[in-house]
């Protein structure tokens, strides 16, 4: 008999250990960017998706349609229009490469700029999966501590001088600035501008990722970052999977032609796929605006609904600020609480919850923080969700310091 292969010995020694087998999304969904389900439009993607179709299928024969490596025209041309109207940002659909998910955009700028060794600064709280892609890279995540106004630029002048002091020159300092991840918080214009001036002065980019952008419970905003430059410091991306569904994976990057040509021909995927990118072009020209609408008022209800659910089960042991939009709330637990242990044991019994130390530079400031995404789970779920959550806090850490409802003076 032949013998078989070991594949053990022949695979990379530095791959990532095996993904768990699936087991399905746990009765009580917490985690990751999920958003909601019952307001997906699927007749109306049906419909645009159709029309698309019986205009333009012919189209599907070639790699990356008739529109070239960019993406579908008419999508980039929407994702211009779009920046214009709601993040102050003109550009040209010239300037516009559709991706894979915004997460093939981080991958993208990583491979262009780091190599093993390399630093950049990034908020010290910040989207697991952007510090996830650097370790893995062997790049080194530098955090710079946060406040309510996003992150610190009193402090990131002095990260930058250290570091220069130390010979170090960072290759981007990655920031999300409108609905930050995980902390909710928004960025003001003033220090948009303080952070374009120390970009200008260390001669270090901006990688700017408003994923969540469009998802604010009110219409004011200040101007995104690469809106507010004019000397080609910022590279923009954003992302469909907040504002219709992540399972698309359809993402945009916006940078100076010179740098997206570096992407293009970084980008080997023979193109994002086309049926996705031509319903999305068609479904969004008439309906992105009244969705996001409706969703982000959905969004609202269930932030409603579940810092209620975390006063009345946790009382004064879980400290929060609410976000001014998006899908996640970032929760500060007491230092009894070690928040990898409760995700675990949470998990054990069915509520999928984000550990913070996942979501932060440096594990220790994040020790005791969780964060909780509120986009996926029913009104009724996020109560029970949240209640089951404390009981669970409690029987672990003895905390809160009761299970079951807190008592109000
Ligand atoms: C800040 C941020 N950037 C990028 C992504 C990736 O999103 P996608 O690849 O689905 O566009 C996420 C997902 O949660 C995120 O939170």
């Amino acid at each position: 008999m032949a013998a078989t292969i070991d594949y053990d010995a022949l695979l990379a020694p530095d791959l990532p250990p095996p993904a768990p087998r699936w087991k399905g999304f746990a009765p009580y969904n917490f985690i990751g960017g999920n958003v909601d389900a019952a307001s997906m439009p699927v007749e109306d993607m049906i419909a645009a998706t159709a029309s698309a179709l019986r205009r333009e299928g012919t189209t599907l024969a070639t790699y990356g349609l008739e529109s070239g490596p960019l993406g579908y025209r008419p999508l980039r041309e929407f994702v211009a229009a779009k920046l214009r109207k709601r993040s102050g940002l003109t550009v040209s659909p010239d300037n516009v490469l559709i991706t894979s998910g915004s997460n093939q955009g981080l991958d993208l700028v990583n491979e262009m700029f780091l190599r093993p060794g390399d630093t950049v600064l990034v908020e010290q709280f910040s989207y697991g999966g952007a510090l996830a892609r650097l370790r893995k890279l062997g790049a080194t995540p530098v955090g710079v501590p946060l406040d309510g106004g996003g992150m610190r630029m009193d402090l990131l002048g002095e990260k930058l001088a250290a570091l220069a002091t130390e010979g170090v020159k960072p290759k981007f300092i990655y920031v999300i600035p409108t609905i930050q991840n995980p902390g909710g918080s928004i960025m003001p214009e003033a220090r948009r501008a303080e952070l374009l001036e120390l970009s200008a002065r260390y001669g270090v980019p901006v990688f700017e990722d408003e994923c969540y952008a469009d998802l604010l419970w009110t219409s004011e905003r200040p101007p995104a970052i690469a809106a507010m430059d004019e000397s080609n410091r910022v590279i923009h991306c954003g992302s469909f999977s907040k504002t219709i569904a992540p399972a698309l994976r359809v993402g945009y990057i916006v940078a100076e032609p010179a740098l997206i040509a570096r992407m293009v021909a970084c980008k080997t995927d023979g193109g994002t796929g086309a049926l996705e990118q031509m319903m999305l072009a068609e479904y969004c020209r008439t309906r992105f605006d009244a969705h996001v609408g409706h969703v982000t008022g959905l969004l609202k209800q269930k932030l409603d609904a579940m810092t209620g659910a975390l006063e009345e089960h946790f009382g004064t042991a879980a400290e929060f600020v609410p976000p001014e939009g998006g899908i996640f709330l970032w929760i500060s637990l007491p230092d009894a609480v070690d928040a990898m242990k409760l995700s675990a044991a949470s998990a054990a019994s069915g509520i999928a919850i984000n550990p913070g130390p996942e979501w932060s530079a440096d594990a220790e400031p994040a020790r005791s923080r969780i964060r909780l995404c509120f986009g996926n789970p029913t009104v009724g779920d996020i109560r029970e969700g949240v209640k089951k959550l404390a009981e669970i806090c409690h029987r672990e850490f003895g905390i809160p310091l009761r299970s079951g409802n807190i008592e109000r003076a």
